[in-house]
Order: structure tokens, then C-alpha cells, then sequence
């Protein structure tokens, strides 16, 4: 269960072909990091296309609360307090349903001298913060949590940089220890087990930081300072992939999606539904920032069963659920994932919660302790819970989209945190066929 209210079960409606252009909300992990970063600058920044779900709220409700002058509306306005300048909070902040808010920002923190308490939902309070706490425990902040898990008390200290090579591929664990490493006296530096998502790297750059990047390492010299940025957020290849998965698992679909993101680290997905028989090509790329964004155009193409390889995996660990919805929908559809255990601790326990939730639409889900094996489709229909996670919510959603028989989730309106407009967007796409 997150914080959001158990509402009706939403009705998920028919489609039977996708075509058309569309565009979806800003990159939610992009919005967390201008955010956090243009409050460390010194000067305005003004950001456009931020991510309007939840968690990207919560980033910015804690940077108020920290002193940061946020200015909400089409153009996101935050005046920075310059490097170290976050100011102690009147009370104890609130990262909801959000790991990415509550990780980077314990980064952030580790080095501002005043005690920050930060907690959020049922959801983030079992989510596992040793990996954050014990680097910047080492760094020199001293920070107390309830077993590993979250409220975390956050005392900050004076930091000196370290080498941390993580246990388990974290793109918010590389993040938090660079952010408390911009702080730090000397340089910090994350060896990774293997590549994630760079976005930190990026808007590091873009604020104006020299970032050391060699092979599966990446350090920060301690005392540089930000200056602001103006920025566009590139469209959320998160959110996109539930409609590239309709398009690929609905015959005669023809679809673009407009202005979205397409930094490598986040775009492995495109290769597993080429992978999956889906014609898919990129067009118009650009980049601001040091993010590159395009459009993405996917033609259905004749489906075949596919796998994902561990070394895949966190490259597109958020896309698993979208991509178990493409075996789910189509008839005979098959796809195996390996080497995912870290699904356990997202938002749901992904591989049970999942499982529970095709099984109760009818369709054959294997589960292994690290992956599972979907036997697809299409569903038969009936009532699946999205266990309080929007990335299950959208996932039964599309897959819903297909079934014989008429589909109910419950707890759909988790997708607030990152996509709220998304039934709408299912509805019309489902009126427009
Ligand atoms: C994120 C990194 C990933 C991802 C999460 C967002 C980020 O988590 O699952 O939704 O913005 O850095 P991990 O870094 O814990 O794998």
C-alpha cells in the first residue's frame, strides 16, 4: 500500500489499434536531479517539462522545506542556495512513495551540518537504505534508520571522499555518494558492477561540474560550485514504453511518440521490443543538457517470444513490468527474465506482486527468486490489484487493454507517481480505434 486512497477499481477499456502521435510526462529521474541540483547552484534555474507525478513533487516539497525558492508552473523556477547552502528544516520531511527523493537526498544532506529526518509510505519504509547509509557513513555523515529502513535520521558532518564499489548496479547509490561527494574534501568515486543510468553524470555537466568518467568508474572532485541552468526534461521513455508495448502487441498499430528521451543508459528497451518482432525507429534526435530526446516511431510487427539476459537487466530494470505486459497480451506471447532480484525491492516486491497480478488475469506467470517466465496471452480478464506500485497499475493496464473478458484494477491510482494522466490517455487511444 502506498499513501493513496483505495479507490474504485478502474475499468480498463478496449483497444483495438494504436496509431497516431503522443507525447508523455517529463523524465521523472531527470526532473529529481535538476531539481536537487539547481538548488545547490548559485543563481536561478528554469526548468521546463518537469515530471507532474508525485515523486518529483515530493523532491520539490522537500527542497522548499530545505530553503530553496520553488516557483511552481509551466516553467518550474528554483533559486538556488549555492554548494552547502541547504538550510535545516522546521520539521521532518516527507519522500511519500519516492526512493529516488529519499536516497539522492540523503546524499545532499550527508554533508549540511543539522540533523534532517526523512521518511515516507508503507511502501518506502520497507525499502532497503543500507546501501546509501554505509557509504555515507564512511564519507563521515552519521545517519540512523529503524533495521536498514527508512525514517533515516540524517546528521550532517564534514565529508572527505571515498571509493565505493557498490554491491548491487544502483543508479540512486552512484547519485547519492557523488551528490555528498560535491561536498567532500578530495574526490569520490563510484566503481560500478556494471552501467546504470547516467542522467547524474549528465546534469552534473550541464551544471557546470567536471565529472571523471573512466570505463565502469565515475569520480567528483569535492568544492565545485553550480551555476544555474535554463533546461528542458525530455519525455519519460519510462512512461513511454507501456504505449510502445500496446503498439507492438496490437496488429495494425502505427505509432510516434513525440519529444521523448533517448539517453542510452535508459534505452534497452527499445532493443527487446525490436527484439520481440516490433519495427521501431528513432527519429529527429536533438539534445539539450546533455540529454539527447527525439521521437520514436513502432509499427507492430509479427510477434516472437522473448528473453531478457541478466546484463540487460539494469538497463531497463523499470520497463520490466511493461515488457511482462507485452508476452501477457499477445496470444501465445512468451518472455523470460533472469538476474532481476532487485525488483523485490522496488516500489512492490515486482516479481510476486506481478505474478499474483497476471495470475489473476488469467495468465500463467512462472516466478523464479530472480525473474520469472510469463506464458502469455491474451489475459481472459478479471480484477488484478496493482499492489499500491504504478509501474503494475499501468503494466495490467495495457496488457488489460487486450483481454477477452473486461478488466478491473485496484489501486490503479498509483500512477500518480509518475504518469497521472495515463487512463486518460489509455481512453482516448482506446476511443480513437
Ligand atoms: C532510478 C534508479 C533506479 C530505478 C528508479 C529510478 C533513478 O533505481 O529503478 O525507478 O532515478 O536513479 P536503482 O538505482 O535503485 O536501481
Amino acid at each position: 500500500m502506498t499513501g493513496f486512497a483505495r479507490l474504485e477499481p478502474k475499468i480498463v477499456p478496449r483497444v483495438s489499434r494504436v496509431s497516431g502521435r503522443l507525447r508523455v510526462p517529463g523524465d521523472k529521474s531527470i526532473s529529481h536531479r535538476y531539481a536537487m541540483l539547481a538548488a545547490i547552484a548559485d543563481g536561478e534555474s528554469h526548468l521546463t517539462g518537469y515530471a507532474p507525478g508525485a515523486d518529483c513533487a515530493s523532491t520539490l516539497a522537500c527542497l522548499d522545506a530545505l530553503g530553496a525558492g520553488v516557483t511552481r508552473g509551466d516553467t518550474l523556477t528554483i533559486r538556488g542556495l549555492g554548494l552547502g547552502g541547504l538550510r535545516a528544516p522546521a520539521g521532518p520531511l516527507d519522500a511519500a512513495n519516492s526512493g529516488t527523493s529519499m536516497r539522492l537526498l540523503a546524499g545532499l544532506l550527508a554533508a549540511h551540518p543539522f540533523r534532517t529526518i526523512i521518511g515516507g509510505d508503507a511502501s518506502l519504509s520497507r525499502r532497503p537504505m543500507r546501501r546509501v547509509i554505509e557509504p555515507l557513513t564512511r564519507m563521515g555523515a552519521s545517519i540512523a534508520a529503524l533495521d536498514g529502513r527508512p525514517p533515516l535520521t540524517i546528521d550532517g558532518a564534514p565529508l572527505h571522499g571515498i571509493t565505493h564499489a557498490p554491491d548491487v548496479p544502483s543508479a540512486q547509490v552512484k547519485s547519492a555518494i557523488l551528490l555528498a561527494g560535491l561536498h567532500a574534501r578530495g574526490r569520490t568515486m563510484v566503481v560500478e558492477p556494471s552501467p546504470t543510468r547516467d542522467h547524474t553524470e549528465r546534469a552534473l555537466e550541464a551544471f557546470g561540474v567536471r565529472v571523471i568518467r573512466e570505463r565502469n568508474a565515475v569520480a567528483v572532485d569535492g568544492g565545485q560550485r553550480l551555476h544555474a541552468i535554463d533546461a528542458p526534461v525530455p519525455g519519460d521513455l519510462s512512461s513511454a514504453v507501456f504505449w510502445l508495448v500496446l503498439a507492438a502487441g496490437t496488429p495494425g498499430s502505427n505509432l510516434f511518440i513525440d519529444g521523448v528521451g533517448l539517453n542510452p543508459s535508459r534505452a534497452g528497451m527499445l532493443e527487446v521490443l525490436r527484439r520481440a518482432g516490433a519495427e521501431i525507429d528513432v527519429l529527429g534526435e536533438s539534445s539539450d543538457a546533455g540529454e539527447p530526446m527525439g521521437t520514436i516511431h513502432i509499427r507492430y510487427g509479427d510477434p516472437r517470444p522473448f528473453e531478457i539476459a541478466p546484463v540487460e537487466v539494469p538497463g531497463l530494470i523499470d520497463e520490466i513490468p511493461a515488457l511482462a505486459a507485452l508476452a501477457a497480451m499477445r496470444p501465445g506471447g512468451r518472455m523470460t527474465v533472469r538476474g532481476a532480484s532487485e525488483l523485490r525491492v522496488k516500489e512492490s516486491d515486482r516479481i510476486s506482486m506481478l505474478a499474483k497480478g497476471f495470475g489473476s488475469l488469467g495468465i500463467d506467470v512462472e516466478e523464479f527468486e530472480d525473474g520469472f517466465t510469463i506464458h502469455g496471452g491474451p489475459p481472459a480478464g478479471g480484477d488484478a490489484d496493482a499492489a499500491g506500485d504504478h509501474r503494475l497499475a499501468m503494466a495490467f493496464a495495457v496488457a488489460g487493454s487486450r483481454a477477452r473478458g473486461p478488466v478491473h484494477i485496484t489501486g490503479a491510482d498509483a500512477v500518480a507517481v509518475s504518469y497521472p494522466g495515463f487512463f486518460d490517455e489509455l481512453e482516448r487511444i482506446a476511443r480513437a480505434t
